[in-house]
């Protein structure tokens, strides 16, 4: 068994942030502070705790928010719904987690600065890092330039997707790479996008995007490889999870849930 403060302590004395952030830690259950056994995951899906249950996890570890609105919880945002823990998804996972009495801890940019950002860049083999910043999250790459095409297939290949979208000309070359990786390619994180192309970045790397951002990047001349939130996230989530086990070896039993995309195409 282990508590949330040994949790903590071990991933904020990775990644030297003074504890969890303001959207980190207990989300939801566990009226005791220690567990057993955990399941790491992308996000608590439906599945994700059917997973948990079957297994008899007593808690969730996973990167994003558990319930809609986005942070709901949290007035530092928004205020929040007042109904929000009554709508369909939200409710099912709220019962779904008290029925098993199993708990939810978030870690989100403490595991993105620990594993996820570099697991992503390793796992697309993008070469050397140029420039980082881990209190911005900035990573960006360099590499011999190469055709936007070539680029946008070898990614598509490694991530084993049946797609990815491409802005810009396709026979460009492209030699630095700004991560955008997970949900910073979307226009409610236009200020990070623009920051990667303020750092004179000729291709951004998602990551997921929405046509809102993707019009801003086309129209700013960078070129774009956008793939998937969960799929550039996953690799670095299956890391964090093995890095867990091993730490706590004698203590924690961790179960890594690979989370699929929510959708099919024709
Ligand atoms: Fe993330
Ligand atoms: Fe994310």
């Amino acid at each position: 068994m282990i508590t949330i403060k040994e949790l903590e302590k071990f991933i904020t004395g990775k990644t030297g942030d003074k504890g969890f952030g303001i959207d980190e830690g207990r989300i939801f259950g566990l009226t005791k502070e220690r567990f057993e056994k955990v399941v790491v995951c992308w996000m608590a899906t439906v599945e994700a705790i059917e997973f948990a249950v079957k297994n008899n996890a007593d808690t969730i570890i996973c990167h994003e928010s558990l319930f809609l609105p986005y942070n709901a919880p949290l007035k530092f945002f928004q205020e929040s719904q007042k109904d929000f823990m009554s709508w369909s998804t939200n409710a099912k996972r709220i019962q779904l987690l008290a029925r098993n009495n199993i708990g939810v801890i978030r870690v989100h940019g403490n595991m993105d600065k620990f594993t996820i950002l570099d697991a992503y860049i390793k796992q697309l083999d993008l070469g050397k890092i140029a420039h980082r910043n881990d209190e911005k999250f900035y990573r960006i790459v360099e590499f011999p330039p190469v055709k936007l095409e070539k680029m946008a297939l070898k990614i598509k290949n490694k991530l084993k997707l049946e797609r990815v979208l491409v802005i810009g000309e396709k026979n460009k070359k492209v030699s630095r790479g700004g991560l955008i990786w997970g949900g910073l390619g979307l226009f409610c994180n236009i200020d990070f996008i623009e920051s990667m192309i303020s750092l004179e970045c000729n291709v951004l790397i998602g990551g997921e995007s929405d046509e809102y951002a993707m019009q801003y990047i086309k129209d700013s001349g960078v070129s774009a490889i956008i793939t998937s939130h969960m799929l550039s996230e996953n690799e670095g989530i299956k890391v964090f999870s093995r890095i867990l086990a091993e730490e706590f070896k004698n203590k924690l039993k961790v179960l890594y849930f690979e989370n699929i995309l929510p959708y099919s195409q024709l």
